[in-house]
């Protein structure tokens, strides 16, 4: 089948040049903006075109041009759809920004929960999929479920937590490769906002920045001007420094692999998880392989975070896979770790 079986909503050619926050070049040979569900299912069985899912493009690296259908999620709308004892429970379009939502939730209604999680750029759609996370809490600690429409059948599905199967920066999505074929594609998320909150707040830099501030307890509006804070010092806007956040996943080890590291290495940061395994930092790896404020070409690795790739202006997805290549080569050579990249390449 071909691209002439698709429906006249959907455009031919577009550029997608400002479509990411890495500002990387590249063309999308079909492109639709996807304002609701309905529109989706008229695309089910139209073409056998790949599919890739969009949504502010924060976690995207563009390699070059795209021959499939870019889905550009633009589905809106949030409202509180209901209340028991212990929470409240408010709903939000795939295409509503991550931002502006939550401080929607903290000032038009008073629904605490996700404070943590403020200034993470991106949609509301793209968070379950790879569980974002910041200081000390993830999507999933506040998650209730999920619609998505299955793009093989036309059949919306219900997701909750368990079905989700979050990880670290992770989920069914990414352990299945749904996100990569836009297999299912995310139309709304609902969040589970707890009644009986308590504020996170043990986090290093956040527990520094509401001392600075002389708040002993705060509330979770002071919790999000805090986290503001600390992002704004530390993480470039894309706006401004064209990056997509965090490059690299904190890698995980067994316990033998983090001690022997860290004998060699007593600077060494490490986070035991639950599960056995230690977390590393990668941004402390990156720093100490000389790769913090290094640049390679027209891209480089950020000066006050040695985990966040930074496009200097006219980088090309090459540019980026050159550094990312060089930066992986630098530490494993270092310390014996092999780094993942935490973006989707497309
Ligand atoms: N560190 C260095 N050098 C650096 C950067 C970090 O030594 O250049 C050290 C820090 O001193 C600290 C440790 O590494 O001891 C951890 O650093 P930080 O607290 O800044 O957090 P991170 O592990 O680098 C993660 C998330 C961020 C999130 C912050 C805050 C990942 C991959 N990244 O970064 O998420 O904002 O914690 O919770 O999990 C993102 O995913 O895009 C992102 C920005």
């Amino acid at each position: 089948m071909t691209s002439n079986t698709l429906p006249p909503f959907v455009k031919s050619g577009a550029d997608l040049g400002q479509r990411t926050t890495l500002a990387l070049p590249g063309r999308a040979a079909f492109y639709v903006e996807v304002d609701s569900a309905d529109q989706l299912s008229q695309l089910v069985g139209k073409s056998h075109l790949r599919r890739f899912v969009l949504g502010a493009g924060s976690n995207v690296v563009l390699t070059g041009d795209f021959d499939g259908l870019l889905l550009h999620m633009a589905i809106g709308g949030r409202q509180l759809i209901g209340e028991d004892d212990d929470a409240w429970y408010v709903r939000a379009g795939a295409g509503e920004n991550w931002h502006s939502f939550v401080r929607w939730t903290l000032t038009k209604g008073c629904w605490p929960g996700l404070e943590n999680l403020a200034l993470i750029p991106g949609t509301v759609g793209a968070a379950p999929i790879q569980n974002i996370g910041a200081y000390g809490l993830e999507v999933a600690d506040r998650f209730h479920a999920l619609e998505a429409m299955d793009m093989l059948t036309g059949k919306t599905l219900r997701l909750d937590r368990d079905a989700c199967r979050f990880a670290y920066r992770d989920s069914v999505f990414k352990q299945e490769g749904w996100h990569l074929e836009a297999r299912l594609v995310v139309t709304r998320v609902t969040f589970r906002l707890p009644k009986a909150w308590q504020p996170v707040a043990g986090y290093a830099d956040l527990a520094s920045e509401l001392e600075q501030r002389g708040i002993a307890r705060p509330n979770a509006l002071q919790v999000a001007d805090a986290v503001i804070a600390v992002r704004n010092r530390k993480l470039p806007d894309p706006a401004v420094l064209a990056n997509a956040g965090s490059f690299f996943q904190n890698p995980l080890v067994d316990a033998a692999f983090a001690r022997r590291l860290a004998a060699a290495h007593p600077e060494l940061p490490r986070y035991p998880q639950a599960d056995g395994r230690v977390k590393l930092a990668a941004g402390w790896l990156i720093e100490q392989s000389g790769w913090k404020g290094r640049q390679l070409g027209r891209v480089g690795m950020y000066e006050k975070q040695a985990l966040v790739l930074v496009n200097r202006g006219g980088a090309t997805g090459a540019d980026v896979i050159a550094l990312a290549r060089a930066v992986q080569a630098a530490v494993r050579e270092r310390f014996g770790v092999d780094l993942v990249p935490e973006p989707v390449f497309l």
